[in-house]
Order: C-alpha cells, then structure tokens, then sequence
C-alpha cells in the first residue's frame, strides 16, 4: 500500500526552520548517506509530492540567484501540489500544481499520480497536520539536528499518538520513522 509520509528534518526541539525561514542550521550538518532511511532511498518510492507556500517560497528564492543567472533546476521529478491562496513565482519547466485544497481532494489526485508510489508531504508543519487531521497521514520521518532553536516553524502543530519504528544514526543526526496512531 503506498504511504503518506511527512518526511522532515527538525531541530531537537521542534521547529522545521527559524522564524525567519532560515535552514542554515540544518544545511550547515552532514547527514549520512545510507542507511535505512536515507534520502536517496526514499525519494525513490516517491510518486507525488507537496508542500506549503513559505516552502516553495524558499526552495525558489534559494535556487534563483538575485542576480538574474541561469537558475538552478527544480528538485524534484515528481508532480508538486504547492498549498496556497497567492498566485506563486513561476518555475519553468518543474511540474508545479498550486491548490488551495481541501487536502482530501490533492490526496485523491497525488495517490491517482502517484502510480501506487509514496506520497510526500514536504512540509510545513500546518501543512502535514492538515493531513493528520484528515486522516491522511501514515508516517512521520525526522531527521533530529542536534541542535535547539528556541523558536520557529514548528515541526506538527498537533496532538499526534505515534508508533516508534525504527531509528538510526545518520551522520550528525538521529532520524527516526514513526507511523501515525489512529
Ligand atoms: N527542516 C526541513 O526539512 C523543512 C522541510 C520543509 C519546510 N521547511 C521550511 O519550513 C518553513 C515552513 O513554513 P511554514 O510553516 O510557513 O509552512 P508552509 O506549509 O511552507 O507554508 C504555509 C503557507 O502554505 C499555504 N497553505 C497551507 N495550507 C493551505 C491550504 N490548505 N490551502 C491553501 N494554502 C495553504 C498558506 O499560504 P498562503 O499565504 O498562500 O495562504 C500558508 O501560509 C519554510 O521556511 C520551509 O523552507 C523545512
């Protein structure tokens, strides 16, 4: 059965980035390149992705240099519903859907993409705690920073019950895979 995966880094205490939408904190860290819950493997089985608006907002602003040069390509290969109520900065070429939901319908239409792949919920924590909410949810995958932020976009706004399933070293991180209780 393909799964509903909100597969993130955090920080120890919680918060996927700074107030102020900054990751240096998490991309100044190594992670590990293999392992049982190693990016590489993950994105593989990975058929649909989406996220946020402040997400697709970073990814382009950090992929596009202010200075009008060639940018960088989008990441994924994957179709991408983007959450919003904006119209959202154009990425030619990158298979970008903005939606403004409900997540139940965007489900329907990633599992339908999906071709019995993984769907990805990128982020942010509102975001994955609509599906949770919904019942949408299946797994939870953090990537633990050893490292606290005292404040930021928190990680999953919610009351959640999760199952521990595995966990592992992963460079200077701890990841953890837990599935939702329901
Ligand atoms: N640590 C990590 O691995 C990791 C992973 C993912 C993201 N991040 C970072 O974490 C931050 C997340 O930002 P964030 O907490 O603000 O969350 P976000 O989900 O990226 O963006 C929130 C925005 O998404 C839109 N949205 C959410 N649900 C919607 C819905 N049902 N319908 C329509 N629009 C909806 C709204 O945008 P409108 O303003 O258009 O209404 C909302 O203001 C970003 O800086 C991102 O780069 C970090």
């Amino acid at each position: 059965m393909p799964r509903t995966i909100y597969y993130t880094a955090t920080s120890l205490d919680g918060f996927i980035a700074t107030d102020d939408h900054d990751l240096g904190w998490l991309l100044s860290r190594k992670s590990g390149e293999d392992g049982p819950l190693d990016y590489a493997a993950f994105i593989a089985d990975v058929g649909a992705i989406c996220m946020g608006a402040n997400t697709y907002e970073w990814i382009h602003r950090h992929s596009h240099p202010a200075d009008g040069t060639q940018p960088e390509p989008w990441p994924y290969e994957q179709p991408c519903w983007v959450f919003t109520h904006h119209d959202l900065r154009p990425w030619p070429g990158a298979d970008v859907r903005p939606t403004s939901g409900p997540v139940e319908a965007v489900h329907a239409e990633m599992t339908a993409a999906a071709g019995g792949r993984d769907l990805w919920v990128v982020g942010g924590g509102d975001l994955a705690g609509q599906f949770l909410d919904a019942g949408l949810l299946d797994e939870v995958v953090v990537n633990i920073a050893p490292v606290t932020l005292g404040s930021g976009k928190p990680l999953l706004p919610r009351h959640a019950e999760l199952r521990l399933i595995e966990t592992v070293r992963s460079g200077e991180f701890v990841a953890a895979r837990f599935e939702v209780v329901r």
